[in-house]
């Protein structure tokens, strides 16, 4: 019986939602990150193999200018950048991309995340792939758009990009004009119009106005662009009432964190859904939260798992499209519910 209710439950938050199952999208979070190590070209085109319609590159620079994909402004999570250069990590013992020649980055070991306990490296999803096994690196964003460039060719497919600009403030404060160089590479590769499969991305409200006002413009071209929108304090007038319609001025989308989406204190059957969809969609914006794992711990307790967590999401508080490290899960989640 109990599986029956929920299988109405789903088909009537399906048939309720205002858009289908087919017009949804898939996001790959850092790549199919859930199963190599984040932001490999490996990640990327196992992600682009699984159908993701999007695929997300987080963007910082190097020494020497060069755009580079990679999380963190630092390299010491990802890669083995503190065995190679023991002398080079700043004063808080922080190795930063910005430090680095891209020559120098080129040479590193790119791996699954990982934290030090104890001295001691501990991979941060324990079920993931192996710490040190193999052999990765880190991918320059150009190197990267041409791969899923040519795969698209090679395949007939026409799949996306989703370059976030990491930490403009700091780049700024570093001499360094990050959001130019990621718009001037767009156009390079053509993606120039708001038809064209790319949304940028930022946390930082102040440098969506001037990628709107200023970067665009003198490039001459419009794209869709997405305002990121974490838990902080400093974001909490974009979840006001007329927040949404302030944001639209800017932007084409919202990355929300996905507790502003449905609340973590929502429980089995009594989801607390917010008002952020309605109203972002009201204001014509685009919703698409971060980030959906299934890791161990990953999926919140008012799921029963993560199939259910898409569902919830997807369906009962009407997303456009979601952020995850498992894309393959997503896509066939879309795929049984059109
Ligand atoms: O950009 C969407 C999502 O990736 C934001 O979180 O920290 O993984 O970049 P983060
Ligand atoms: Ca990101």
């Amino acid at each position: 019986m109990r599986k029956l209710l929920s299988l109405f439950l789903v088909l009537f938050s399906v048939m309720s939602s205002t858009q289908s199952a087919a017009d949804k999208i898939v996001i790959a979070h850092r790549g199919a990150s859930g199963y190599l190590p984040e932001h490999t070209l490996e990640a990327k085109a196992m992600a682009f193999a699984m159908g993701a319609d999007y695929i997300e590159q987080d963007v910082v620079m190097t020494k020497d200018d060069h755009l580079i994909v990679l999380h963190d402004i630092t390299l010491d999570r990802t890669t083995d950048v503190a065995d190679q250069y023991p002398n080079r990590a700043r004063d808080n013992g922080r190795y930063y991309a910005i430090d680095f020649t891209l020559e120098e980055i080129r040479g590193l070991n790119a791996s699954e995340g990982f934290r030090l306990i104890d001295g001691e490296r501990v991979q941060g999803y324990e079920n993931r792939f192996p710490m040190g096994s193999s052999s990765f690196r880190v991918p320059t964003f150009e190197e990267e758009i041409q791969m899923i460039q040519g795969l698209n060719k090679s395949t007939g497919n026409d799949i996306g990009i989703y370059p976030e600009i990491k930490q403009p403030e700091f780049h700024r404060e570093e001499g360094k004009d990050i959001s130019t160089a990621v718009v001037n590479m767009l156009k390079d590769y053509s993606y120039t119009t708001k038809e064209d499969k790319v949304f940028l991305q930022t946390f930082s409200f102040a440098e969506l106005e001037i990628i709107k006002s200023e970067i665009l413009p003198a490039a001459a071209i419009d794209i869709n662009l997405v305002q990121l929108i974490g838990g902080e304090s400093s974001y909490a007038w974009m979840l006001e009432a007329d927040g949404m319609s302030k944001l639209a001025e800017f932007a084409d989308g919202i990355g929300p964190e996905k507790g502003l989406v449905i609340e973590r204190s929502s429980t089995r059957g009594n989801l607390n859904i917010t008002a952020l969809v309605e109203r972002a969609h009201a204001a014509g914006l685009q919703v698409h939260p971060y980030t959906y794992r299934l890791d161990p711990g990953q999926v919140p307790d008012y799921a029963e798992d993560f199939e259910d967590l898409l569902q919830q999401h997807y369906f009962e508080a009407d997303v456009d499209g979601l952020f995850t490290d498992f894309p393959d899960r997503a896509v066939k989640f879309l795929q049984a519910n059109q």
